[in-house]
């Protein structure tokens, strides 16, 4: 695998595959791989000649500290993994090398990025299309790939792909689960023993509210039971539950359509932040 640090000798080396007429597919991620991004990886394999991975925490896109500081960092591992898996080049640069005065540009997708995530995370969602801007210039890839289990990011991502017409073909890949139904997530490896068995509560309320959903059980009620199922769930604290219309994010107040609906949720076990999310149908 080709490791870059810093962008001038990545363009460079991608400038020669891209004079022999090969395609670039870009995966951006933030570390601490698992068997998700991995994922990615593999569908990015599957239609490119080249396979970038992007492996960089976008200091940006948190809105707490602590919570960047906290964030894993494995690159040791990673650069085992991804290897094993046969992607071509890794792309880890420095904070200099990805920004002079961090934090000056803002984006602002209009309600899109004031609902859900970007409620609770504000200016989460501008670091996010900063950091993801920057990467689609520097690679121009002809494909990128990102986990279906960051819903709204890929939202937020096609809608700033679109705008700003890059040319590039993205793609959502399906969240990898544990067995006990937990989805796949860098911020797992945070979780203690414990918690890591309430964890699955995500993964159980979303199932709970589906079927309550399609037994035609009114939202409001449905909203009422997730609640009480944190509630009653020690160590665990819900910052939201809600249905979407699954192209454009509307919130919904009741489901009428449920095979255009996406139910999203987010919370904490213990100091850990998880977010997960199912289409009804
Ligand atoms: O999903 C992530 O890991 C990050 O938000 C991304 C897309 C790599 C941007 O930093």
């Amino acid at each position: 695998m080709h490791i870059f640090k810093e962008i001038e000798p990545l363009k460079v080396f991608l400038k020669q595959k891209k004079a022999v007429q090969q395609t670039i597919g870009l995966v951006p991620t933030m570390g601490a791989l698992h068997a998700g991004h991995l994922s990615l990886i593999t569908a990015s394999k599957s239609q490119n000649h080249v396979t970038v991975c992007s492996l960089y925490v976008n200091p940006t896109q948190f809105n707490n500290a602590s919570d960047l500081e906290k964030y894993p960092r494995t690159l040791p591992q990673d650069i085992a993994l991804l290897e094993k898996a046969g992607c071509e080049v890794l792309f880890s640069p420095a904070d200099h090398e990805m920004y002079g005065q961090p934090g000056q540009l803002k984006f602002d997708f209009g309600q899109l990025d004031k609902i859900l995530e970007g409620q609770f995370r504000p200016g989460h969602f501008s670091g996010v299309a900063l950091v993801v801007s920057k990467l689609f210039h520097i690679v121009q890839p002809d494909n990128a790939y990102f986990g279906k289990k960051d819903f709204q990011q890929l939202r937020i991502v096609s809608l700033l792909a679109e705008e700003l017409k890059f040319g590039i073909r993205l793609h959502g890949v399906a969240t990898l689960r544990e067995p006990d139904g937990l989805a796949m997530s860098s911020r797992n490896a945070r979780l203690n023993a414990a918690d890591r068995q309430k964890a699955t509560i995500f993964f159980s309320s979303l199932r709970m509210a589906k079927e309550a959903l399609k037994a035609n059980i009114a939202l409001t009620e449905v909203r009422k039971r997730v609640h009480q199922a944190f509630e009653s769930a020690p160590g665990t604290r819900l910052e939201y539950f809600e249905a979407a219309d699954h192209e454009n994010l509307t919130l919904f107040e009741n489901v009428k359509e449920p095979s255009r609906t996406v139910l999203l949720i987010a919370g904490f076990v213990g100091a850990v932040r998880l977010i997960d999310n199912m289409m009804i149908d």
